[in-house]
C-alpha cells in the first residue's frame, strides 16, 4: 500500500509510537524516521532503504539538552557548536550512552546527533518522548529526497505516512563533525559551511580513512542517478556533439542541450544547493545517455554540492555493476 502524504503531526506521532516508520521533513532533506531507542523500529529503516548495517543513522533531537541525555561527554567546542548552529544542518558525533541501541550506530561507540530546524519536525519532536533516528529517505546510494513526492517515488511501498513540510530549504544534508584524539574532524561537508565552523573549531582535519567508513557520507559512491554522470565542462561536451542525448547540470548558465537544468542563474550557492537534488532527479528521468555536471565554486555550500557531484560521478561504475540497486 502506498504511503499517504499529509501534515498531521498527531498521526505521525501515533505511528512512530507504534514502532512504524514515518518520513519527516527537515531543512536539509527528508528523513526516514523511527523511534531511535527502539531497536526493532530502527532495523526496519535499514530494511526499507536496503541500507547496509555498517552505515550508522543520525539521531534527531529536539534540543541540546535532549542530546546530552544520549551521550557520555560533550567537548566544550561541541557545546558551543550546538548553541551556535542548533536547530540547524549540523550533526555532531559524540560518545554514546548505552541506551542508544547498537543498530543505530552500527556498533560504533559514538552516535551522530542533530537538532533539525524544520518547524513541523521540531513540533513532532516536542510531542514525542523519544528521539528519532532518520537517514535520508531514499534507497541506499541514490539521490536524496527534497520533497514528500520524492520520498513516495522511492519508498512509497515501505512506509505508511509522509509528513509533508514542503520543499527543503537547504537541499543538501547536514555537515557532520566529530572528535578524534581531541581534534575536530570533518566527516561530511553539508548545510553549514566550513567557513562558519572554523571560528569555533579551527581548521577541521579530514576524517582518517578506514576500510569501514566512519561516516558513509564518506562512501565514495553515493547520491547516484541511474543515468551515468560525469563532472566537466558542458561547453566542451556539447562541442564534441556526443552523446546526442546529453543532459547538462549547469551552475549559472543555460545550455542548448538535450536537457538542461541551471542551479542558480544569479550564482547563489545556497539557491544552487536547494535545487541540486531535484534537478538531478529531473535530468535522470529525461532519457539522456549522459549527464555532465559543471562543478561550482568550492566555497560555502559549494563544497557540499561538489562533494555530492563527485560521489554521484563515482557511483557510475558501481551502478553499472549492480543494475537496479
Ligand atoms: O541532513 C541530514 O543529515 C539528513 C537529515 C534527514 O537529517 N540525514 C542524513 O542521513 O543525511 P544519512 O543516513 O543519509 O547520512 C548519515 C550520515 C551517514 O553517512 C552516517 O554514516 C553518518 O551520518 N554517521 C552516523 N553515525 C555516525 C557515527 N557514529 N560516526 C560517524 N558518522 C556517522
Ligand atoms: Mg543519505
Amino acid at each position: 500500500m502506498a504511503a499517504r502524504i499529509g501534515n498531521d503531526i498527531e498521526e505521525a506521532a501515533r505511528r512512530l509510537e507504534a514502532g512504524e516508520l514515518v518520513a519527516i521533513p527537515t531543512e536539509t532533506v527528508y528523513g526516514l524516521a523511527a523511534n531511535a531507542l527502539d531497536e526493532r523500529a530502527c532495523l526496519a529503516i535499514f530494511e526499507a532503504k536496503r541500507r547496509p548495517s555498517f552505515d550508522p543513522l543520525i539521531v534527531h533531537v529536539r534540543s541540546a539538552q535532549a542530546a546530552e541525555e544520549l551521550v557520555r561527554d560533550v567537548p566544550a567546542a561541541a557545546r558551543e557548536l550546538m548553541a551556535a548552529f542548533w536547530p540547524g544542518p549540523l550533526t555532531l558525533v559524540l560518545p554514546k550512552r548505552a541506551l542508544v541501541p547498537d543498530v543505530v550506530t552500527s556498533g560504533l561507540d559514538t552516535v551522530a546527533l542533530r537538532s533539525p530546524a524544520h518547524p513541523l519536525t521540531a513540533r513532532l519532536l516536542e510531542r514525542l518522548a523519544f528521539p528519532l533516528a532518520a537517514p535520508s529517505a531514499n534507497l541506499f546510494g541514490r539521490v536524496s529526497p527534497t520533497t514528500a513526492e520524492h520520498v513516495v517515488e522511492q519508498l512509497g511501498d515501505a512506509l505508511g505516512y509522509v509528513l509533508d513540510g514542503g520543499p527543503c530549504e537547504v537541499g543538501v544534508e547536514s555537515t557532520i563533525v566529530g572528535w578524534e584524539a581531541g581534534r575536530a574532524v570533518l566527516y561530511r561537508p553539508g548545510g553549514v559551511p566550513l567557513e562558519a565552523l572554523e571560528p569555533f573549531v579551527g581548521a577541521l582535519a579530514p576524517a582518517a580513512s578506514r576500510s569501514t567508513p566512519a561516516a558513509p557520507g564518506m562512501l565514495a559512491a553515493h547520491y547516484a542517478p541511474r543515468t551515468p554522470l560525469v563532472i566537466g565542462s558542458p561547453l566542451e561536451h556539447l562541442a564534441h556533439g556526443s552523446p546526442a542525448r546529453l543532459a547538462v547540470l549547469a551552475f549559472r548558465t543555460q545550455h542548448a542541450a538535450f536537457a538542461c537544468r541551471t542551479l542558480s542563474p544569479s550564482g547563489d550557492l545556497r539557491e544552487a544547493a536547494r535545487n541540486l537534488f531535484a534537478a538531478l532527479r529531473e535530468l535522470d528521468a529525461c532519457g539522456a545517455d549522459l549527464i555532465v555536471a559543471e562543478p561550482v565554486p568550492d566555497e560555502g555550500l559549494g563544497r557540499a554540492i561538489n562533494d555530492r557531484l563527485r560521489r554521484a560521478a563515482a557511483a557510475r561504475g558501481a551502478a553499472e555493476d549492480s543494475q537496479g540497486r
